[in-house]
Formats: structure tokens, C-alpha cells, sequence
């Protein structure tokens, strides 16, 4: 009865890693109990997520082939748009957000596409994302998430969107978005790491909190609907001032490090999962989240259904 902030499926995405292959279901050693899986694996998954009553997945892909310009992650057969297609026919109330970003396409592993120099070119970049984005809505997306931290390609992204008549797909910007290294175990899921170099160019730099306000003001003067803060658990501070600051829905990214941290120390028994997990996803919703994208989805619907 006093209890000023409460879970539910509601508040949760799960996050999903899709590859191509046939009858391809393979944990990701870093994140127990999260798979790669196959477009034709996805069936199961998609219906216990449904039978979760979790609204929302948000999907990464691995292409067959990665090349300087990631030009898998914006062809129509791309393993993201074929993911899309089959998840609408499965599930069509499931809500579908993709992962828009160079980097899980690209050879040398970075956000966009880089000159001689290794050098991000940001603009050139900005065009990919649009073709991106796209694809994503043309494929059946609901909502697209750009998380490569480019200057000016949610506005770029917006008037693509609009002008092939997609006015109703919701931008979901990875506003702030810092260079965290929370997303090791995720560069293994995803099969991303930069070959060279890091993404401190491009992503922010953990100590500013004045520069998320900044980051977040912009991206939605670009016309983002939802801002996102990432990673979360070491971030709740950021969480809160963005959420104190703008009216716009926020959603916070608790990222496969933090996942992973729990999951090690549970498996040695030094604390105890459920009460853990719970504990840190209360917290970031108290914080100030509207939703929070989390590979303890599932887990934590479980559990909070057996309280
Ligand atoms: C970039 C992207 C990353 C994550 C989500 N989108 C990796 C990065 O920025 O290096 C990380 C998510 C996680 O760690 O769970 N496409």
C-alpha cells in the first residue's frame, strides 16, 4: 500500500539477437539464457514473450557477411528485416524496435563508415542510418532506435521516415548513449567490437551530466519521441535528470554488463539473482524510467509474478 514504485511486464523490452542459418539456437556465454537464434527459431521465444505479456523487443542482427559499409544492415533480405517480417506474422501485438547502427555490420566493427584515416565520417554515416531505418519500417517496424550517436541523424532519419508516408514510426533515440565498458559481454552477442580504436569519438564521456541534458535536448528538437539513457545502473543520476528534465516518455538500457555482473556473482553464490535483479530494475524505475530494456525480461516476470 505504501509502495511508491512497482514493477510490471509492462515497464520491460526484451532485447533479441537474430542470425541467419537454419535450427541455429546458441547461448551467449557471457549472458546466460540469452540465444542467437535463427529466424525459424524464433517461434518458441516470440510466444513465451507474448505469454509474458512483455510489449516489446527491441532486435540486433548478425549479418552473414560484414563489409566497410554494413551494407547488409540495410538490405531487404537483411537477417533484422527477415526477423521483422516473421515476429508480425507470429505475434503481430508484440511491439518491434531495431537497433539502428553501423556496427554490428561493418568489417572494422565501428558505428559508421570511416575514411584512410580510420576516422567516423559523420554524415555519409547519417545517409546509411536513413536507408536503415528504412528498411526497418518498411519490413513492418514500429519503432526504430538509432544508437549510433551520429550528429543530426535523428532529423535525417525523421524527414526519410516521413517522406515514404512511415509518419507513424516512433523514433526511440539512444540520446545518451556514454562509452561504457558495460557493453563488453554485448560486443560478444552481437559480434561488434570496434577492430581499431574505441568509440570515445563518438560516444559520451561518463564523468558530464550537463552534456546528456544537451544531447537529449537536440535529438528531440530532431523530433525523437522517446529518449534513451545507457548504460542504466551506473547512470541512475542521468536517468533522473533527464527524466526531471523533458515530458517525453524515457527509457533506460540496463546493459549486458550489468546483466552479466549478476548473473556471475549468483552462479557463485554470492548473491542471490531474483532479489538482485529485482532490486536493480526497481531502482531504475524509481529513477525515473518509463521502460527499461533489460535481458532479465523474462526472469523478472517470472518472478515478480510469483511474489
Ligand atoms: C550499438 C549498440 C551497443 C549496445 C546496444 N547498441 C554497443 C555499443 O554501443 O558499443 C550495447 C547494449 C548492451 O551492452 O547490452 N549498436
Amino acid at each position: 500500500m505504501m509502495r511508491e514504485t512497482t514493477l510490471s511486464a509492462d515497464d520491460f523490452i526484451y532485447p533479441l539477437f537474430v542470425i541467419h542459418g537454419v535450427g541455429v539456437r546458441r547461448e551467449i556465454a557471457a549472458m546466460p539464457g540469452n540465444y542467437q537464434l535463427s529466424v525459424d527459431m524464433l517461434g518458441p521465444e516470440i510466444a513465451e514473450i507474448a505469454e509474458l505479456r512483455i510489449p516489446a523487443v527491441i532486435l540486433f542482427g548478425l549479418p552473414e557477411r560484414k563489409d566497410p559499409t554494413g551494407s547488409e544492415g540495410y538490405a531487404r533480405g537483411g537477417v533484422v528485416q527477415q526477423a521483422i517480417r516473421e515476429i508480425k506474422r507470429l505475434a503481430p501485438e508484440l511491439v518491434i524496435i531495431t537497433d539502428v547502427c553501423l556496427c554490428e555490420y561493418t568489417d572494422h566493427g565501428h558505428c559508421g563508415v570511416v575514411d584512410a584515416e580510420g576516422h567516423v565520417l559523420n554524415d555519409p554515416t547519417v545517409e546509411l542510418l536513413q536507408k536503415m531505418a528504412l528498411s526497418h519500417a518498411c519490413a513492418g517496424a514500429d519503432i526504430v532506435a538509432p544508437s549510433d550517436m551520429m550528429d543530426g541523424r535523428v532529423g535525417a532519419i525523421r524527414t526519410a521516415l516521413d517522406d515514404e508516408g512511415f509518419t507513424d514510426v516512433v523514433i526511440m533515440s539512444y540520446a545518451v548513449k556514454y562509452a561504457s565498458g558495460f557493453y563488453g559481454p554485448f560486443r560478444e552477442a552481437a559480434d561488434s567490437a570496434p577492430q581499431f580504436g574505441d568509440r570515445r569519438g563518438y560516444q559520451m564521456d561518463p564523468p558530464n551530466l550537463r552534456e546528456a541534458i544537451r544531447e537529449a535536448e537536440m535529438d528531440l528538437a530532431e523530433g525523437a519521441d522517446i529518449i534513451m539513457v545507457k548504460p542504466a545502473l551506473a547512470y541512475l543520476d542521468v536517468v533522473s535528470a533527464v527524466a526531471s528534465a523533458f515530458s517525453v516518455p524515457i527509457a533506460a538500457y540496463n546493459v549486458s554488463g550489468e546483466f552479466s555482473m549478476v548473473k556471475a556473482a549468483a552462479e557463485r553464490g554470492w548473491i542471490d539473482e531474483r532479489r538482485v535483479a529485482l532490486e536493480v530494475l526497481t531502482a531504475i524505475k524509481r529513477a525515473g524510467a518509463d521502460m527499461i530494456l533489460t535481458y532479465h525480461a523474462k526472469d523478472a516476470v517470472r518472478w515478480l509474478s510469483e511474489i
